[in-house]
């Protein structure tokens, strides 16, 4: 059986191409999806992508992949420091979530050192910009030994 996979982006990430691209780069949200998306089907592994920018949107996008994928790999942009739910939504729903950042947020704003998801994530991946994702998907495929 192939393993399913759910990258799942957090707010303002629909703005990737044009927002702080000294920050995170000009690759758009859709070059980001379509490079995961070939490097997944090079391991057998179908990938959905969603963004939301909501909270609650996000929690239940995370309640739903409960009940289809293997994995996720999550950039929850701003909600890393500050959202109980999602932390709460992450360790009830059994799943190996990788966290995800484009820059790194221990060199950025003291505000950003701190991860409220990161202790119930099985990582977290932070500063090697769009090709993070890549090294998400290697987290996520090691950890079901599918990697030499
Ligand atoms: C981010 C880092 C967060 O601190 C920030 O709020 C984002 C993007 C990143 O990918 O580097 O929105 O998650």
């Amino acid at each position: 059986m192939s393993k399913k996979v759910l990258l799942l982006h957090g707010p303002n990430l629909n703005l990737l191409g044009t927002r702080e691209p000294e920050v995170y780069g000009k690759t758009t949200l859709d070059e980001i999806n379509q490079r995961v998306a070939s490097y997944a089907r090079k391991f057998g592994v179908e990938l959905r992508a969603e963004q939301s920018n909501h909270e609650g949107a996000l929690i239940d996008i995370l309640h739903v992949a409960r009940n289809w994928a293997d994995g996720a790999i999550f950039n929850p942009g701003a909600y890393t420091h500050t959202s109980i739910a999602l932390r709460d939504a992450i360790s009830g729903i059994h799943l190996p979530v990788v966290e995800i950042h484009l820059s790194n947020v221990h060199a950025r704003e003291e505000f950003r050192h701190k991860s409220l998801l990161a202790p119930v994530c099985l990582g977290q991946i932070s500063g090697f910009g769009w090709r993070g994702y890549l090294l998400a998907l290697d987290a996520l495929l090691g950890s079901w030994g599918l990697l030499d």
